[in-house]
């Protein structure tokens, strides 16, 4: 596939076929992730790729209940479908669906960041996402181009108790986001995605100095 294809039609997929994913291709997305650029190179990561059924329907329960908690996005719970916009709708119902069950996915890859020392030391910090989301996005379009659906997902932060017993992970691992993979279900399509103008998000010189292609 054409590398613009790929960045133009790479969208979230929330829905997917069951069907196995050939370890082969999850070897070829992956091997793209850890091409990806770290502070001083240092390839602070790990990543986990949850395929056992009853693992993955563990980690549901957790999503769920802890949505059942949630108070801060409604956009993401069902009835935040009655959001005006309708593109937005949809993405909330999609997400909504999604949390309902996530193990429907019949893969959920969780990337690590672990043993983090640069750009600092601090996982929680804003500035240790430098380190690994660039790998993440490179697995995504890895799979896009390999026909395979991901969405980025923060959930992890909501059930990081459980995926650290269930998942056995130690102290200096820390979960940076839930990426779930399958062959989109039916329906479901890549994109091209809906995006501002980059003439409108894009500043020459100054800040708000914009001008045409
Ligand atoms: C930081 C971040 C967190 C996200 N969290 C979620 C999430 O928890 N659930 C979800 O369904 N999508 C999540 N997404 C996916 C976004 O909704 C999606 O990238 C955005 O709506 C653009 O849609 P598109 O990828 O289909 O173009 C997240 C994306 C990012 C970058």
């Amino acid at each position: 596939m054409e590398f613009f294809e790929v960045i133009h039609t790479q969208r979230s997929i929330r829905r997917f076929k069951p069907d196995v994913v050939p370890e082969e291709l999850l070897w070829e997305m992956l091997d793209a992730a850890i091409r990806g650029p770290s502070g001083s190179n240092s390839q602070p990561w790990r990543w986990i790729v949850v395929r056992d059924a009853a693992k993955r329907k563990e980690i549901a329960q957790a999503v769920s209940a802890w949505m059942a908690t949630r108070q801060d996005r409604p956009a993401l719970r069902p009835e935040g479908a009655q959001e005006p916009d309708a593109s937005k709708r949809r993405t909330a119902q999609a997400a909504a669906d999604f949390f309902a069950d996530v193990s429907q996915a019949p893969v959920l890859v969780i990337p690590c960041l672990y043993q983090l020392t640069s750009p600092l030391g601090d996982a929680q910090h804003l500035l240790a996402g430098t380190s690994i989301y660039g790998a993440v996005q490179n697995m995504m379009l890895a799979a896009r181009a390999q026909g395979l659906g991901t969405t980025l997902m923060t959930f992890q932060r909501g059930i990081e108790d459980t995926l650290r017993t269930l998942l056995r992970l130690p102290l200096d691992a820390t979960p940076a986001c839930v990426v779930p993979l399958g062959y989109p279900a039916e329906g479901q399509r890549f994109g091209p995605v809906t995006r501002k103008p980059v003439e409108t998000v894009v500043y020459w010189d100054d800040w708000g100095r914009a001008k045409g292609r």
